[in-house]
């Protein structure tokens, strides 16, 4: 389905071609360059004399951020509140391509109700060090899992005539020294790792904009690297699309306008300075840009306009509608990863009990706003201990913040310390509480401040001391159901041995709170699987141990390759903390039967695969199964992964209840990268289909071979 090979060429319809020639024929030299660079915060400038709009965008991926004025700061508007999606994390963990199709409809009905025609989403970059400030906007470690998702969720928010910006495009993979570090990464694990959700964007997507990263790839700046924006975009991707750098990241003049950039963002006010403002005028007229590449911007910029600004509604959109809350809902309550179950604890048996003491900042906290970056002005934001308070008013719940989050994130922290003691005054106060309830739902991890834009985490420690308020806690009532709320991996092997149940919960948007509540209730049954591998140690994962990170005089060598992720872990043989793809559910499932329709397949053939998934619990539920491929070692000894994700699917069965899940694969999905004749290939040989539902859990296997 999202295979390397099944390129297909973005085209402009021959009517759409033909105004776009016309309309620059008729632009003058000043008109075109404020098409090509910020006129404000988040637009371009327009020229309202040939009917041209300014090119409107916000960020994504959130949800759609609110107005600021030309400091950042809040234009306090009564019309910009929007919906609170779950962050990216939360949505590559429900393993749900529907719901990143629905994410992707809402953000884009949201955009158009508020007159954007980009939304600078969703941002796709991988999982490579579990320490980036970013995660938990990203996706996951897996090119293929992100790819699937990113396909939709573009296709979703351009059905409402907006465009996807996919960012940032490329290797953008840590926040430390983001506007400087060099990466060096070799060919081979950019097409096979870092490029394929970006590629199946837009050949699959179909993304009309895609953000240049800010980091330099291999020596030159994203924003005017030639090899990936003329290259790979133009030539190879086919690329019709406007390309969009990120906020401050254009470095030149000249060289940008000759590598492919079209539009310099950025968030300086005296805009006509802007490197595609007056000294591109200069450098036009000194002969150093011909207008043939002018041209070629206010084609794509065109192209772009004609299908968001200047095409007319086909529906009147709608922001913070119904329909989105229950989207954010959906989401956010199939992202939830059950990563220890106890069932004397989950599902809440409730009906001993009287009191509950909440206990935890996180309970209460709202993730829409903070850190740096990107956030929502979110029409609503149901907390933890809301919503439990709303659906228990029967029972006597308490709550005491346990500890206190003190950490400010301020733009020139490059790295940040897991900083702030405990606090024992609060400790006290919340075991006391704990002590004296029959349960307790301990509602820890980190927030928007702690894991943010601009900065990394020093390590995967649990902030603000929270660990030693765990302890207590436990300690003072053993009935105690963990939920971490993060957007990344965090080292909690002590809560793992020492807490009967936890959960795993992300910055979840609007309905955070319902959808939390409604899995320790059973109301809904957990369903989500780790988007990425979660290390026992930090130097357990590949930039640590090989001490690539953040990297050395400004470069990032990615020392490891291909070897990103579970990848690494396999290939290493060393026991990962909780691994990629895992999550329980309050029911068993059971996976027999696997067939293929064939044992021996010519490269172009298709693999027909089928199994059968039973629900063996009683309680209905959902699973995913997953589909890695291993190519076994042959004489041509190509280094190739344990195993690569190929495909999944997400089925709900009731109790008893058995589904025979059928699975397509092409030959060519098996294709590695070859650096030397530079295209993908499929060795001959077998391989070794492993069905699962975690990545460490593949019970049926099927062997088949290639010609
Ligand atoms: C971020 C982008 C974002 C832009 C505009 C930059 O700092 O890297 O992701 O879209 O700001 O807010």
């Amino acid at each position: 389905m999202f295979g390397p090979m099944h390129a297909q060429a973005q085209k402009v319809d021959k009517q759409t071609d033909a105004r776009i020639k016309s309309l620059i024929s008729q632009l003058t030299l000043d008109e075109k360059l404020s098409m090509l660079h910020a006129g404000s915060k988040f637009s371009t400038g327009a020229v309202p004399r040939l009917g041209i709009p300014a090119l409107t965008t916000d960020d994504g991926p959130l949800g759609v951020r609110e107005e600021v004025d030309e400091n950042w700061a809040p234009r306090k508007l009564p019309t910009d509140y929007a919906t609170f999606f779950p962050n990216g994390s939360a949505l590559a963990a429900t393993w749900n391509p529907t719901l990143a199709r629905l994410y992707g409809q809402a953000l884009g009905e949201e955009a158009r109700a508020r007159k954007k025609d980009v939304i600078l989403a969703p941002a796709i970059n991988i999982t490579r060090t579990p320490l980036n400030g970013r995660t938990y906007e990203y996706l996951s470690e897996d090119p293929y899992l992100n790819s699937a998702l990113a396909v939709q969720a573009v296709k979703g928010i351009q059905q409402w005539h907006v465009a996807a910006c996919v960012k940032h495009f490329a290797v953008n993979n840590q926040e430390a020294n983001r506007y400087n570090v060099d990466v060096q990464v070799d060919e081979r694990a950019l097409h096979e790792i870092y490029l394929p959700a970006f590629k199946a964007s837009i050949e699959q997507g179909n993304a009309w904009a895609i953000m240049s990263a800010y980091n330099k790839l291999r020596g030159s700046y994203c924003a005017e690297n030639s090899f990936l924006l003329k290259d790979l975009l133009r030539k190879e991707w086919q690329f019709k699309g406007t390309v969009i750098s990120d906020w401050n990241g254009t470095h030149s003049t000249v060289n940008s306008a000759l590598n492919g950039l079209d539009v310099e963002m950025g968030t300086e006010t005296a805009y006509n300075n802007y490197y595609f403002a007056e000294p591109l005028k200069a450098a036009i007229k000194a002969g150093l840009v011909p207008m043939k590449v002018i041209d070629e911007k206010i084609y794509h910029i065109l192209n772009l306009l004609l299908h968001t600004a200047m095409a007319p509604d086909t529906k009147v959109p709608k922001l913070n509608s119904r329909e989105h809350y229950k989207t954010a809902y959906d989401i956010a309550s199939e992202s939830i990863v059950l990563l220890k179950k106890d069932k004397r604890m989950l599902p809440l048996n409730l009906s001993k009990v009287k009191s509950i003491a909440v206990i935890g900042d996180n309970a209460q906290r709202h993730f829409q706003r903070e850190g740096f970056g990107a956030g929502v002005k979110a029409k609503y934001e149901i907390s933890i201990l809301q919503s439990l308070k709303y659906k228990l008013p029967d029972i006597n719940i308490t709550y005491a913040p346990g500890y206190k989050v003190s950490y400010k994130a301020t733009a020139s922290d490059s790295v940040k310390a897991a900083g702030n003691k405990a606090d024992s005054k609060l400790i006290a106060e919340a075991t006391d509480a704990a002590g004296k309830a029959d349960l307790v739902i301990l509602c820890i991890g980190g927030n928007r401040t702690y894991e943010t834009e601009n900065t990394d985490r020093k390590n995967l420690s649990i902030p603000y001391g929270q660990q030693t308020l765990a302890d207590a806690v436990l300690a003072a009532n053993p009935n105690t159901v963990v939920v971490f709320t993060g957007g990344a991996p965090y080292d909690i092997s002590k809560l793992k041995e020492q807490s009967p149940a936890i959960l795993w919960d992300w910055f979840n948007g609007s309905e955070h709170g319902n959808a939390l509540v409604d899995v320790l209730l059973g109301k809904v049954n957990p369903s989500g699987k780790l988007p990425f591998t979660f290390p026992a140690l930090l130097d357990d994962s590949p930039a640590h141990a090989l001490h690539t990170y953040p990297g050395e005089n400004n470069i990032a060598e990615y020392k490891e390759g291909i070897f990103v992720g579970y990848r690494w872990f396999d290939a290493k043989k060393i026991d990962p903390l909780y691994c990629f793809g895992y999550g329980l559910s309050y029911t068993t499932f059971a996976l027999a039967d696997v067939k293929t329709d064939k044992t021996t397949y010519a490269p172009t053939d298709a693999i027909n695969a089928s199994i059968t998934l039973t629900n063996t619990g009683n309680m209905p539920g959902k699973e995913v199964v997953q589909l890695y491929v291993r190519k076994d070692r042959d004489a041509a000894a190509i280094e190739r992964p344990e195993k690569e994700l190929k495909s999944f699917r997400k089925v709900m069965l009731q109790p008893g209840e058995a589904a025979t899940i059928r699975f397509k694969l092409k030959v060519s999905d098996f294709a590695y990268y070859d650096v030397n004749a530079k295209q993908w290939k499929v060795q001959p040989g077998s391989y070794v289909l492993m069905f699962g539902t975690s990545s460490a859990e593949l019970p049926q296997r099927v062997r088949v071979w290639v010609k």
